[in-house]
C-alpha cells in the first residue's frame, strides 16, 4: 500500500469508528477525539488538511444528491451545521439525528457516510471553500430548515504578542465565516426556518488575554441581532447560545495555552447539555440562550458598569482558581 493510501486507509477506519460511536449514542472518549484531530503532526491530519481525501466527501455529495448511503432521501427536515466533528458540534448531530433531521455537516475532516449525515469539505478560514461548500449545498437542498453555526477557535494570546495568523484565523472562523455562509445560504431557508448561532459568554464578558476571540464573539451578536430584523418578514428565527465553558477539547486546548481562570467559576457543562439546549432553539422562536438567568443579568451589568466590573474581578478568579483545582482533580480521575 502506498503511503497516500495508508493515511487515507487509517483516517477513514477512525472516522467509521466514531461515526459508529455516535450512532450508536456513545460518548467518544477525549483521546479518541483529540488525538487524530488535534495532532497537527499526524499524516493522517496532515493528509485530509492538503485536501487528498476531503475531495473523495465532495464528490460524494454531488452523487448523492443528499441521499444518505442507504439511498434514502432527503424528507426529512434538512440542517447544516458547522463544527460537527467538535465536542458541542458531535453531541449536537447526535441529538439531530435523534429527532429525524437531515444533517449536512461542514468540516475539514473526511467524514465517512452514515444515515442522514452528508460530509463536505470546508475550511472556514477560506472564504472560496465557503462559496464552493454553500453552491454544493444549495445545488442538492434548495430547501434548508435550519443552520447551526458551531465552529469556533480560540487562540488565548495577550495584545503585542499576537501572531498574524492566528488573528486572522480567530476573526474568520468565528466571525467572518458565520456571516458569510449565511449570506450564501439564506436564499434556501424556508419560511419558519431557523438560524442559530452558537456564541459564548465572551459576547457579553469581556475575556483579557482571548481579546481577538471575544471581538469576535461580540461582533457575531452583533450580526445575528440585525439579522434577526431582517428576517422577521420571512419568519426565519434567529438565535444565539451564550454558553459559559463546556467541557470539550476547545476547552483544554484554551487552557493548555493559557486560557481564562474564569471558566471555572462554574464547573464546565457537558457538551451533551449545550446541544439539548441548541437543538431546543431550533423548535422555538428567535431567542439568546444564557446558561442562567444570574448569567445573563450579572454579565450585562459588568457590560454596562465598568465599575462592577472592576470589583468582581478579583472575587471571580478566586473562585475560577478554586473551581479549576476542582475541574483537574475530577478529570485527573476519568
Ligand atoms: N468549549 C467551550 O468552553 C465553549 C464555551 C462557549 C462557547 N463555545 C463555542 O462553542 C462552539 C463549539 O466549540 P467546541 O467546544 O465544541 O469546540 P471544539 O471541540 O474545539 O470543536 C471546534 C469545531 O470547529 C471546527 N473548526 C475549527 N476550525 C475550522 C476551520 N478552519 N474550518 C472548518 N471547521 C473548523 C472543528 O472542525 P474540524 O477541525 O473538523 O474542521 C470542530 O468541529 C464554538 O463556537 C465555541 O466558540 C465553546
Amino acid at each position: 500500500m502506498d503511503q497516500t493510501r495508508a493515511i487515507r486507509f487509517s483516517t477513514y477506519h477512525f472516522m467509521t469508528d466514531t461515526m459508529d460511536m455516535i450512532r450508536q449514542g456513545v460518548d467518544i472518549p477525549f483521546h479518541r477525539r483529540e488525538k487524530p484531530l488535534r495532532n497537527a503532526g499526524s499524516d493522517a491530519y496532515q493528509a485530509l488538511r492538503q485536501g487528498i481525501a476531503v475531495r473523495e466527501v465532495s464528490s460524494s455529495l454531488e452523487n448523492s444528491n443528499l441521499k444518505d448511503r442507504t439511498g434514502t432521501p432527503a424528507t426529512g427536515r434538512i440542517a447544516v451545521v458547522t463544527g460537527a466533528t467538535g465536542g458541542i458540534g458531535q453531541a449536537l448531530v447526535r441529538r439531530m439525528l435523534g429527532s429525524g433531521y437531515r444533517v449536512v455537516i461542514l468540516s475539514r475532516q473526511v467524514q465517512a457516510d452514515m444515515p442522514g449525515v452528508t460530509s463536505i469539505a470546508c475550511d472556514l478560514t477560506d472564504m472560496d471553500s465557503i462559496r464552493t461548500a454553500a453552491e454544493t449545498i444549495l445545488t442538492h437542498a434548495p430547501q434548508l430548515d435550519v443552520i447551526v453555526h458551531c465552529a469556533g477557535i480560540i487562540t488565548p494570546r495577550a495584545v503585542g504578542e499576537m501572531d498574524t495568523q492566528e488573528i486572522a484565523d480567530q476573526i474568520a472562523v468565528d466571525l467572518a465565516a458565520p456571516i458569510e455562509l449565511t449570506n450564501t445560504l439564506l436564499p434556501a431557508m424556508r419560511r419558519g426556518g431557523h438560524i442559530v448561532f452558537v456564541n459564548s459568554m465572551a459576547a457579553v464578558f469581556p475575556l483579557a488575554g482571548s481579546s481577538v476571540y471575544t471581538a469576535a464573539k461580540f461582533g457575531l451578536r452583533g450580526f445575528a441581532r440585525a439579522l434577526e430584523q431582517e428576517l422577521r418578514p420571512r419568519r426565519i428565527q434567529v438565535s444565539s447560545i451564550y454558553p459559559a465553558s463546556v467541557n470539550t477539547p476547545m476547552l483544554r486546548r484554551e487552557m493548555d495555552a493559557g486560557g481564562s481562570i474564569y471558566n471555572f467559576i462554574d464547573q464546565p457543562q457537558e457538551p451533551d447539555v449545550t446541544a439539548q439546549r441548541i437543538l431546543e432553539c431550533c423548535e422555538r422562536n428567535s431567542r439568546e440562550i444564557f446558561s442562567s438567568v444570574f448569567d445573563k443579568l450579572f454579565t450585562h451589568a459588568c457590560l454596562a458598569s465598568q465599575g462592577l466590573l472592576n470589583l468582581s474581578l478579583p472575587v471571580m478568579k478566586i473562585l475560577g482558581r478554586m473551581g479549576y483545582r476542582t475541574y483537574k482533580r475530577r478529570t485527573s480521575r476519568m
